[in-house]
């Protein structure tokens, strides 16, 4: 099939162009056929048609035609050893071979298991899910049974999963976001249930403003839901004192506090945002990192709001699942934790990530473009704008046109960034020096493109 013309917003590959578009747009029409986009999630969509990919080794992957691409997103920040890390995948061909797939407890769940509670600090009792959408219903169902309350708390652009009630105020047009003390909640999809309308949008890292709004809506609230680093709008650290607030405000009001550490689990440090704040909320969600890019996802919490869903016990809060501890999945978390837990992996995702920073930064001076790289355990986000980000409103001023000449200049030189201007990108163990070099000279370019559109 012959490549359609480059369409607007087209990435124009180098080389053989015509060959590569030709094998993505055909499979793109026959998905097309069948699959709303032709994606099963509409952030891998691009216009006109999204590349589709044969197969994938450490930082690398490679599309159907057998070109290679740096990989910096990482399966959403979940593979953080590298794709197709030896030990994770000779564990989960083990598990395959014994042909247990689902429906079953395993030992290597036990294991993994055991290793978590090594590794996080005040651990209680863990719960194991396939999604962070999933594991984060079930922290709602926890927080609601315990409190007798209905409501939801959660900060302005947080993401944490598509579903309602959380699936409010994520990425919000700037035309919707309400006065900065007291966010408005505008949905982040159609077709979400009322209970979205009742979600509280808190002011990340404003304390007064989220004190006011916390005592003010006390008793309608379940639980107040935080990434202690807001990643998925790039990456936006609370400051210590908002989260001991948030921490003790809870406390006072009795409203459960769960930290989402799908992005930060295991990344920041190997017991995650929890280890680095040394603030232990009530319930956790972990995800991503946990299995290396296998689908598993944990609720880990204090033990008498655990002991609600425990069977044995009779407790009245269901916890059910046909993947739940899928066999392949708990294998591959059974292998990845033991390789994340003397903090060797993350120090050099954050020696890596320094060298991004230092690199961004002598660009950001040398050609006159405001810009900043903000991250840790790799991940990395660059925020074109000249002011400190400290929460959403303040993130969603950097210039998307410069990040898009980022993106496309990356795309020619076959590095994948994410395509959202307020995501983040992640690298992984497997990424090397040589990588980050490759994507900073790419970077000069897109650097050099971007004075010369404003000269
Ligand atoms: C912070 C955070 N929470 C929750 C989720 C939802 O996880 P999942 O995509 O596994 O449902 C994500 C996914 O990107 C996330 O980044």
């Amino acid at each position: 099939m012959r490549a359609r013309a480059a369409g607007r917003g087209q990435t124009a590959l180098p080389g053989d162009q015509e060959k590569q578009l030709s094998t993505s747009q055909s499979l793109y029409e026959r998905a097309s056929r069948h699959v709303p986009g032709g994606v099963h999630s509409n952030t891998r969509f691009q216009a006109p048609h999204p590349v589709y990919f044969h197969r994938a080794e450490g930082a690398y992957l490679w599309d159907v035609e057998g070109d290679r691409y740096l990989d910096c997103t990482m399966g959403n920040a979940s593979v953080m050893l590298g794709h197709a890390c030896p030990d994770v995948d000779e564990a989960v061909a083990d598990a395959v071979s014994r042909g247990l797939t689902t429906g079953v407890e395993t030992e290597a769940a036990v294991t993994a298991v055991e290793l978590l509670a090594g590794m996080i600090p005040d651990f209680g009792r863990v719960r194991f899910a396939n999604t962070g959408t999933e594991a984060l219903m079930h922290a709602l169902t926890i927080a609601r049974h315990h409190t007798g309350r209905e409501r939801v708390a959660k900060a302005e652009g947080a993401y944490h999963g598509w579903f309602d009630p959380l699936w409010v105020s994520t990425w919000p047009a700037p035309d919707q976001v309400g006065p900065a003390d007291r966010p408005a909640a505008p949905p982040s999809s159609a077709g979400l249930s009322r209970s979205a309308q009742d979600t509280v949008v808190l002011p990340f890292n404003d304390a007064a403003a989220t004190e006011r709004l916390l005592r003010e809506h006390a008793s309608d609230l379940a639980s107040v839901v935080v990434e202690p680093v807001l990643i998925d709008i790039g990456y936006i650290p609370a400051t210590g004192e908002y989260l001991r607030l948030l921490r003790d405000l809870t406390t006072e009001l009795g409203i459960v506090l769960i930290f989402d550490e799908l992005l930060t689990g295991f990344r920041l440090a190997p017991g995650g945002a929890r280890q680095v704040y040394g603030i232990t909320p009530d319930l956790t969600t972990y995800g991503k990192a946990i299995s290396n890019g296998y689908p598993l996802a944990a609720v880990e919490g204090r033990v008498e709001l655990l002991a609600a869903t425990d069977p044995s016990r009779g407790g009245p809060v269901g916890w059910v699942g046909t993947y739940n501890g899928h066999g392949s999945a708990v294998a591959a978390a059974a292998a990845t934790l033991p390789l994340l837990a003397d903090g060797s992996a993350q120090a050099r995702l954050d020696r890596l990530g320094g060298l991004v920073r230092d690199g961004f930064a002598e660009l950001s001076r040398t050609y006159g473009i405001p810009a900043m790289i903000a991250g840790a355990g790799g991940h990395f986000q660059p925020y074109f704008l000249s002011e400190p980000v400290t929460g959403y409103r303040t993130a969603m001023v950097s210039d998307p046109a410069r990040y898009a000449i980022l993106h496309r200049v990356a795309r020619e030189h076959r590095i994948l960034l994410p395509a959202k201007p307020l995501l983040h990108a992640a690298l992984s163990t497997a990424h090397t020096d040589a990588d980050v070099a490759a994507l900073l000279k790419a970077a000069e370019e897109a650097f050099a493109e971007m004075r010369r559109s404003t000269t």
